[in-house]
């Protein structure tokens, strides 16, 4: 199959573009898009064959369900049963915004769509070329994010490109995307809301529209050491990987400095490539030829939009070790965290 690839001016799309985009989505064809977080490889969430294509294209196993992405309130209700006041408030404040609801799903949704379970996920994007495509396609896309299965998330056209050329009809270019890490979700369907992948809206943020809000135990430490797995089952899988392996080097900074600087000189003795990734404020105490610098602590919403880049770039540096620092910020820490540690497959050492 030969993918179009579309560049769009995320002011003021190309209607005639978004409308032949969305004609492709209406007869069951695929189209990558642009949101705030993450590019999306989308299909029409009402129709079970689309869905199974987006598995086929990336390689992911049909049990991990699909966010479908609205572009209207009114297009919740002929999909999710029981939606909450808090639900509606939250959605109030934060759609169209990075933040992915679940709630009970009607029969309108195929269980192709939502991987078996009876629950649906919901998120309406904050991104002008998204919101367009959406309407364009007749109001549901199923889209999760538009990489290969295993590898980090595509934060530009040209990430998507390289994963998926030829297997889907259209990639819509809007350049980079702003934030850089996927949606957070919040799970509706328990008593007390619980957040089963953390984001950019972050626990505070939720607990300030929501009140009580919990985290998923299966992401905890101590809920995995314990054996829980997480419920969002994309979370259970190693994810992020780049092709080097990863290690995560967290304490206090002379100290993780000298640790990585340490373990660089020994791979290094032994012929093999490494790669750092430090923040500003340390990266030019590494000895590393392959030293990448991915923000400031200072701004840690920096950090969590550069992160997934910086993990390609190192695939295309051809690198056998990466050394990470933590990043454990106020802000963004916790879906920081989360990404890097299942990038690293959970190796993480204290300096
Ligand atoms: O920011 C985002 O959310 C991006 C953009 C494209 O919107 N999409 C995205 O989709 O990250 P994906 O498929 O890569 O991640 C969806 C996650 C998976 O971990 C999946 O298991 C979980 O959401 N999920 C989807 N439906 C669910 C459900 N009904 N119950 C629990 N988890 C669900
Ligand atoms: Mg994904």
């Amino acid at each position: 199959m030969k993918t179009e690839f579309i560049k769009l001016d995320p002011a003021c799309p190309d209607e005639t573009m978004v409308r032949r985009a969305g004609e492709i989505l209406k007869a069951g064809g695929l189209v990558a898009f642009p949101t705030e977080t993450v590019y999306g490889l989308g299909g029409d969430a009402l129709n079970p064959e689309a869905s199974r294509k987006i598995y086929a294209a990336k390689g992911r196993p049909s049990d991990n369900p699909l966010i479908v992405h609205i572009a209207d309130m009114d297009h919740l209700y002929p999909i999710a049963r029981r939606v909450p006041e808090s639900a509606l408030r939250l959605a109030e404040v934060w759609w169209p915004g990075p933040l992915t609801m679940i709630f009970e799903k009607t029969d309108l949704v195929p269980y192709e769509t939502s991987g078996g379970l009876d629950t649906v996920a919901v998120r309406m994007p904050n991104n002008s070329i998204a919101l367009a495509l959406i309407a364009a396609s007749g109001g549901y896309i199923a889209a999760p994010s538009a990489n290969t299965s295993g590898r980090p998330s595509p934060t530009t056209a040209e990430h998507v490109l390289g994963d998926l050329d030829g297997k889907i009809e259209m990639i819509l270019d809007g350049g980079s995307v702003r934030i850089g890490l996927e949606s957070t979700i919040v799970d509706f369907t328990e008593e007390v809301p619980v957040i089963l992948r953390p984001g950019y809206v972050n626990r505070d943020k939720l607990e300030a529209v929501l009140g009580e809000v919990r985290m998923d135990p299966g992401l905890t430490d101590e809920g995995a050491t314990a054996g829980l797995r997480p419920k969002a089952p994309g979370m259970r899988y190693r994810h992020y990987a780049p092709r080097a392996a990863l290690t995560i080097v967290e304490g206090e900074e002379d100290r993780v400095v000298a640790k990585i600087n340490a373990l660089v000189r020994e791979d290094e003795a032994r012929g093999l490539k490494c790669g750092v990734i430090a923040p500003t404020e340390s990266a030019g105490r590494y000895e590393a030829r392959d030293v990448k610098n991915i923000g400031s602590l200072a701004n840690d919403k920096e950090i969590a939009s550069h992160l997934f880049r910086v993990l390609r770039e190192f695939d295309d540096d051809g690198v056998d070790r990466i050394y990470s620092e933590a990043f454990n910020t106020p802000r963004m820490g916790d879906a920081i965290m989360n990404r890097l540690l299942k990038a690293a497959g959970h190796q993480i050492i204290e300096a």
